[in-house]
């Protein structure tokens, strides 16, 4: 007789809490934004070697949900110790569910496949369409490649300017959500700048994941340059004296 065994699906938040990056606290955070048409989107902590530019698990989740076109309604949480979870409530009114064990409803992978016809630059400017930008009206787009397929970002803007999100680190909280850790490489694109070039804060997070890959800018104007990260945050902080 034919035995199909189908392994049971680890729904507890530990799952979870391991697609989380926090070397440095060694406090691993995720939660699950429910979207208002009942998608579920995973959010993890990603920390930084500078500690301001820690992703919180809560902005992680939010801000992928709205990447996608969603609007976050429901939050679920383990319990309420979440860094931003306030100002994300009120931002989209949302319901806060505390909660032992994660929602059932399976969380996407939103890794994405490249088809035999694809072509990076395309697809970033059909992913400029996705882009939050509530304030600036300065969309940006990010493909983020791993060995089994990409990651795509926007930027993602709301009520305060500083809890708005770059591209670039919306497609990394998206690859971390999903379980990638290792990236081969970063290609960024704007239509309104007069370069296509990764914010201060975004080279420091790319330092982190992406220490020594290329990061392919295309420019407003057709042009492509292909940068090797650590020559776009040259002698940065780093320490092996702290834990990793
Ligand atoms: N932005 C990015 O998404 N990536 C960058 O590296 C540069 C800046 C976004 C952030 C904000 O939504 C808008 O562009 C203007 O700063």
């Amino acid at each position: 007789m034919l035995h199909i065994r189908q392994s049971p699906i680890d729904m507890s938040w530990t799952s979870f809490y391991e697609h989380s990056y926090t070397p440095y606290s060694g406090t691993p955070k995720a939660c699950v934004v429910e979207s208002k048409s009942g998608r579920f989107f995973t959010g993890t902590r990603i920390e930084n070697i500078s500690f301001p530019l820690t992703i919180p698990a809560v902005q992680a989740a939010c801000s992928i949900c709205l990447s996608e076109g969603e609007i976050p309604q429901k939050i679920h949480v383990e319990h309420r110790q979440f860094d931003h979870l306030n100002f994300w409530e009120n931002e989209f009114n949302l319901e806060v569910i505390e909660t032992a064990v994660p929602p059932s409803g399976h969380p996407e992978n939103l890794i994405q496949k490249k088809e035999t016809d694809f072509n990076s630059l395309s697809r970033l400017k059909s992913l400029l369409k996705k882009a939050v930008t509530i304030n600036s009206d300065f969309p940006v787009s990010a493909l983020l490649f791993t060995n089994d397929g990409f990651f795509e970002g926007v930027n993602v803007e709301v009520s305060d300017w500083s809890k708005g999100i770059c591209a670039e680190r919306v497609a990394i909280a998206k690859a971390f959500a999903s379980g990638y850790t290792e990236f081969n490489k970063l290609e960024i694109h704007t239509k309104k700048g007069e370069v296509s070039s990764p914010c201060g804060a975004c080279r420091q997070v790319i330092a982190e994941h992406l220490p020594y890959h290329t990061i392919s800018l295309h420019h407003a104007d057709g042009t492509l340059s292909e940068h090797l990260s650590v020559d776009l945050l040259p002698f940065s902080f780093k320490s092996a004296s702290l834990k990793k």
